[in-house]
This record gives C-alpha cells, structure tokens and sequence, in this order.
C-alpha cells in the first residue's frame, strides 16, 4: 500500500489587526491539506506584533519550516521583524500578481498580509497562489544569493 505525503506544515501568526483573517485561512489551509500551526494570537485582544513575528520568523530562519504566514494590520509591522533573520524573504503581499511574483521572482518564504486591507477572498487567493507558484529560478536564484549577509558582516558598504 502506498505511505500518504507527510502534510507540510504551515506556521501562521497575527496581532489584533490580523487575528479574524488568521482565523479564516487555517479553515482554507486545512481544507487544503496543510497541517496548520497555530502561533497567535488568540483573540482581538491589543498585541505587540514582534512578539509573533520573532518566534515565526525563527522557524523559517532555522528551516524548521518550509513556509510560513503572517498577518498584521498593514503587514509592514511584521515584514520589518521577519526579514532581519537569515534566510527569510518576507514578502507583504496585497494582489494574486504580486503573490506569484514574490514566489517566481523573489523566493519568498514568509507570506506577509496587510489584514485590514484585504477582503477575505483576496487573502484566499493570494495564499492559494503563494503555495503554489514555484520559485523560477535562472538568473533569480544569483539574485537571491545576493541578499543574505555574509557570516560576522555588518552590512557596511564603505
Ligand atoms: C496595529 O494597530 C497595527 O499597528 C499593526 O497591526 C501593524 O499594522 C503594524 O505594522
């Protein structure tokens, strides 16, 4: 009898200004077959967006994840913190184009959402087309190298 795929597991987080549309993509993500992980928030209740963003973003960093979600009011909270940690492309992503841009072009690895922005069919559809456009690699992946830091750099040019 054929083993059936291990499901692939999505972290997903929010503050406040995220937590309803968080709600609603786990019920899309389960219904997609991916094993969903809960990192908060857990209610509208007023929070600090890094203290989602950090433990996320350390997943993805460490490649405890493949992928993983954030939400915020206009995601840029979020992007800021996710995209200081090594190996993370945090992508804040407000169309379906620009989600298969992120993920062709950029190999996004965090999809970042403006929550108070969106409609819950355009979050829908921009996290169905963030899971399924793969990278494109070519003269992208030189590109993608470019980005992280080298090992004790500071990011100093001169
Ligand atoms: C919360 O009011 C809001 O500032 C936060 O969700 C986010 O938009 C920050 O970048």
């Amino acid at each position: 009898m054929p083993t059936a795929e291990p499901r692939e597991r999505i972290p997903i987080a929010s503050d406040h200004a995220g937590y309803d549309m968080k709600q609603k993509l786990e019920q899309l993500l389960d219904k997609l077959g991916y094993d969903v992980q809960d990192l908060g928030t857990n209610s509208e209740a007023s929070t600090d967006y890094p203290d989602f963003a950090h433990p996320l973003a350390h997943e993805i960093s460490d490649g405890e994840a493949k992928r993983g979600i954030l939400l915020c009011g206009t995601g840029l909270g979020m992007s800021y913190v996710a995209n200081r940690y090594p190996h993370v492309r945090a992508a804040v992503v407000w169309s379906r184009e620009i989600a298969e841009l992120a993920r062709q072009h950029n190999d996004a690895n965090i999809l970042v959402l403006p929550a108070r922005f969106l409609s819950e069919y355009e979050a829908e559809e921009i996290v169905k087309t963030f899971l399924d456009t793969p990278f494109a690699g070519g003269r992208h992946e030189r590109r993608i190298e470019k980005i992280e830091l080298p090992e004790g750099a500071t990011g100093d040019c001169a």
